[in-house]
């Protein structure tokens, strides 16, 4: 799991993955940040951590190489990005090709980058959500595996929209990890099969 800031994905993910009958187990917590409030979460659950501090390296493949050769160190076979607030070159995202997951708190295609209930509100979009999907080198693309959608409340602000989708990202996350590590998620063409068509949606009871 590579986080940046408070961790409330990888705290999701730390619950769901101590279920006995989960497939994927977190093996080590990475933050390029000592302050990241999520470190916290991996020390209370027990979990190896380290820091990869991007400001110690010369330039970002500098980093990226050391924070690679690390995940490897450690036997790593699947990259969780939770709020890890650094751009990856083209370079990582093909190392870790198809075995590098992202969350964006967007129904993407829609909203990429950063901001994005704002933007979705000042669209007038009825439908906001999440998406957790495997990484390419372009920002906030790639194979989608779960989607989870909310309305867009007249009264929304920024901040409630974000809270209710923080919510869905909660109950996304886990599902899309338990697909792609029980293996019956899996990458094809640029699109993600699901084996057994469990439908990969979540549609907040509010819709
Ligand atoms: C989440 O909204 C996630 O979708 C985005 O960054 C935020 C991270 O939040 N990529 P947290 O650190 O998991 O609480």
């Amino acid at each position: 799991m590579l986080i940046s800031g408070r961790g409330s994905n990888l705290q999701a993910l730390i619950r769901a993955t101590s279920d006995v009958e989960a497939s994927a187990e977190i093996a080590l917590v990475l933050a390029n940040r000592a302050d990241a409030g999520g470190l916290d979460h991996a020390a209370a659950a027990g979990i190896p951590q380290t820091v990869v501090d991007h400001r110690d390296y010369a330039d970002r493949e500098a980093f990226e190489r050391h924070l690679s050769a690390t995940l490897e160190a450690a036997g790593i076979e699947l990259i969780c990005l939770a709020g890890f607030m650094r751009v990856l070159s083209p370079w990582l995202v093909e190392r870790w090709r198809d075995r590098l997951l992202n969350i964006h708190p967007s129904l993407l295609p829609a909203f990429r980058g950063l901001d994005t209930h704002r933007r979705a509100i000042e669209a007038g979009v009825r439908l906001a959500g999440c998406t957790v999907h495997f990484v390419r080198a372009e920002v906030d693309s790639g194979p989608i595996i779960v989607q989870g959608a909310v309305p867009v409340l007249a009264d929304d602000t920024p901040d409630s929209l974000a809270t209710r989708v923080l919510d869905l990202e909660h109950r996304c996350y886990p599902m899309a990890l338990e697909l792609v590590a029980s293996g019956r998620a899996e990458v094809d063409g640029e699109r993600v099969r699901i084996d057994d068509g469990t439908p990969a949606l979540l549609i907040s009871p509010e819709a």
